[in-house]
């Protein structure tokens, strides 16, 4: 059972349908795609005794959790608790993403190189901070804010207006009860997504996401926009420096600290002049960076998953395709703020016979044998192609395929790596 309802999710339930060792497949709730590769199970992703009932009523042998909010309200934790075999970090692991603050003090701990920040309980002490600085900052909520808690401030006259809606004006409710402030860091970002399992790391193929919602990185930031893999930034040599001086440090302090990580670490990275400094961690598979990852990926996801649950990760042989792959997100018009919903969309089945295409759906639903958009990303068009700009092409002309009222995408997704603006 793959819990979520995103493109994440569809790509998940998409890989895992084709184990041979599998006999059944749910996702709850899914959404308009996974209903047509798994049977969907209607349900509120933040009722945990929800999610357990099903997992027992359909016999679930091992559930697979996509979004960070059940991982860090402790789904793994009683899951486990009644028996249940679950991919995912306990809560106290999860903390990794659900505290930016718990975060921030770790990498501290293990000497992970990252932003220089501070972290502030009382709103006062925060403003006399940022009354300080003459250069930009970066204001972050502690707690999850859906991807939407971070400020980054050039100016820091900003930086005061956001941490007064984060802090006073709450506009993300208790996560804003602590704030972290750290340095505004420039250079490219980079994805890093590895698995962990007792004290083995076993590192993706690297993916790039576009988490602004405009043209040209501007705008405010989304969920994510587009992905590409791989990332020609990730050279070898970064990679390796990634691993030894992040993922092993990190995954060792959390064991230290009574919390053992197992499930996807994912750490964002900002590749500065003195080398990867850590954005932040997230401790699930990143949407949409999963959608192309997983469509290069050859061999077995059922095996490789149950191998991390079990601690024999070590015992698994995993294959890239070595063709790029490109992940244009369609979104609802007005994402990331207001949208629409409901509307129909048109053209799927077309681009469904196109070879080395494939439509993830996230914010979609079946009405009376239509499919309807219900979010605000809503597919996630992903091609594979010989080369990046082969890829990238399948994917723009696969979303020139379809239609649907107030559509959005960027144009520019993969244009970085091809040496565009
Ligand atoms: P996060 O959710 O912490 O990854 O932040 C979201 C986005 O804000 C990142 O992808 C970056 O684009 C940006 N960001 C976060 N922290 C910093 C920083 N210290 N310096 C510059 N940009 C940042
Ligand atoms: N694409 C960014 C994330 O999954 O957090």
């Amino acid at each position: 059972m793959v819990i979520g309802s995103g493109g994440r999710e569809h790509a998940l339930v998409w890989a895992l349908a084709r184990s041979p060792r599998l006999t059944k497949l749910f996702c709850a709730p899914g959404n308009a795609g996974t209903a047509r590769l798994a049977t969907n199970l209607p349900v509120d992703l933040t009722d945990l005794d929800a999610l357990m009932g099903l997992a027992q009523q359909n016999a679930i042998d091992l559930t697979v959790v996509g979004p960070e909010a059940p991982l860090c309200a402790g789904i793994v934790d009683r899951f486990q608790a009644a028996g249940l075999r679950i991919f995912g970090p306990s809560a106290a692991a999860a903390r990794i993403e659900g505290d930016k603050a718990y975060a921030k003090h770790l990498m501290k701990q293990a000497s992970v190189p990252t932003a220089e920040g501070r972290i502030f309980r009382n709103y006062q002490s925060g403003r006399d901070f940022i009354a300080t600085r003459e250069t930009g900052v970066v204001v972050k909520a502690a707690g999850l804010a859906a991807g939407k808690g971070v400020f980054v401030c050039p100016d820091p006259a900003d930086a005061l207006l956001a941490l007064e809606n984060i802090m006073v004006n709450r506009i993300f409710g208790d996560t804003g009860e602590t704030v972290v402030v750290e340095e505004l860091l420039k250079g490219q970002e980079l994805s890093v997504i590895a698995l962990a399992s007792g004290r083995t790391i076993y590192v993706f193929e690297t993916a790039q996401d576009h988490k602004p919602i405009g043209d040209g990185d501007t705008g405010p930031n989304t969920g994510g926009m587009g992905a590409y893999s791989p990332a020609p930034i990730a050279t070898p040599e970064v990679m390796a420096r990634v691993e030894a001086d992040v993922l092993v440090p990190i995954v060792d302090a959390l064991r230290n600290d009574g919390a053992p990580f197992c499930g996807v670490l994912y750490a964002g990275l900002m590749l500065t002049p003195g080398g990867p400094k850590v954005l932040e961690f997230n401790c699930r598979f990143g949407d949409p960076e999963t959608q192309p990852l997983l469509m290069r990926m050859r061999g077995d996801l059922l095996e490789l998953l149950a191998a991390v649950v079990d601690d024999r990760l070590e015992d698994v042989q995993i294959d890239w395709d070595p063709r790029p792959a490109v992940c244009v997100v369609m979104a609802a018009g007005g994402y990331p703020g207001k949208y629409e919903t409901g509307h129909v969309i048109e053209g799927l089945d077309r681009v469904e016979q196109v070879p080395d295409v494939c439509v993830f759906h996230a914010g979609t639903r079946e009405v009376e044998h239509m499919t309807v958009t219900a979010g605000g990303r809503v597919l996630g068009v992903t091609a594979l192609g010989d080369d990046l700009a082969t890829a990238q092409r399948r994917a723009y002309e696969a979303v020139g395929m379809i239609r649907f009222q107030g559509a959005y995408h960027r144009r520019d997704i993969a244009a970085k790596a091809l040496g565009g603006p």
